[in-house]
Formats: structure tokens, sequence, C-alpha cells
């Protein structure tokens, strides 16, 4: 059983979009893990939630290199299939147990903690890259001898 996590454990990763989306999908999982027994409606608008969210992140994985782009990308795949694997539990007739929601739970504020924070820290460094230095302005910012001599 995993009790030990509670909502405020969600760590803004400092990108506004990806957070008000991390907000939304904690609210529906917290209803999951507080609330009475979820089933298949919960889990179907929780997949929907989700899945739009990945596709916020996958644009903005472009920044990433291609073997940590493919990992955070194959953790989000992992993460549908097992919501996905919750839902036919679901249209079987079977609601979801205290555990599976935890677990999802538990995965959602680990992976938006570490591999989202991650991703948003790696698209802030990009933007904040220098500008090219231009040589010519360097030199003009030179006393004349020295410049003469460094561009004969
Ligand atoms: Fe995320
Ligand atoms: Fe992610």
């Amino acid at each position: 059983m995993t009790h030990t996590l509670q909502n405020g454990s969600l760590i803004p990763t400092g990108s506004g979009v990806i957070d008000a989306e991390h907000g939304g999908i904690l609210d529906l999982l917290t209803a999951m893990t507080a609330g009475g027994p979820a089933g298949l409606a919960e889990l179907t608008a929780l997949r929907h939630e989700v899945a739009e969210h990945f596709a916020t992140e996958t644009v903005e994985m472009a920044v990433l290199a291609p073997e940590r782009r493919e990992r955070h990308e194959q953790a989000h795949r992992s993460y549908l299939a097992s919501i996905d694997a919750l839902i036919k539990t679901a249209e079987r007739g079977d609601p979801l147990t205290g555990d599976d929601a935890n677990r999802l739970m538990l995965w959602f504020i680990v992976h938006s903690n570490t591999a989202d924070t991650e991703l948003v820290e790696a698209a802030r460094r990009t933007g904040d890259e220098p500008l090219m230095i231009s040589m010519d302005e360097w030199l003009d910012s030179l006393d004349e001898a020295d410049r003469d001599a460094l561009r004969s």
C-alpha cells in the first residue's frame, strides 16, 4: 500500500502550461485515491487528460538528446499501457482497487518531479543560450592599435 505521498508532493516544474496540466491530472488522481471506487468513467477521463498532456510534452522534447527523449516517451507509453490495462479490467466489471489508484498517483508524481522537471529545465537552458558574439563587434571595442594588430 502506498499512503506516504500527499498531493503536496507534486513539485512545480516551472512551465506554466505543463504545471496546469499536471494540476488537472492530479485532481483526477486525487478523486480516484480519496473517493469511492473508481470505474470506467474515471479511468477513461484520466486516459484522455494524460494522453493530451503527453502530447504537450512531446512537443517540448525536441530539445532533448534522442536517447533521453526516447526514454521519456517510453515512460509515457508504459503509463498509458497501465491505464489501458485497468480500463480493460473495469470493462469486465471489476472496479479500480485502492492499490491501483495509489500506483497511478505514485508514478505520476515521481515522473513529474523527475523526468518532467528535467525536460522543462532542458527547454529553459536552450532558450538561455548566449547569442553568437560577433568577432567584428568585439574587435571594434578594442583600441585602434590592438585592432590593427589583430586584423593584420
Ligand atoms: Fe508531465
Ligand atoms: Fe513526462
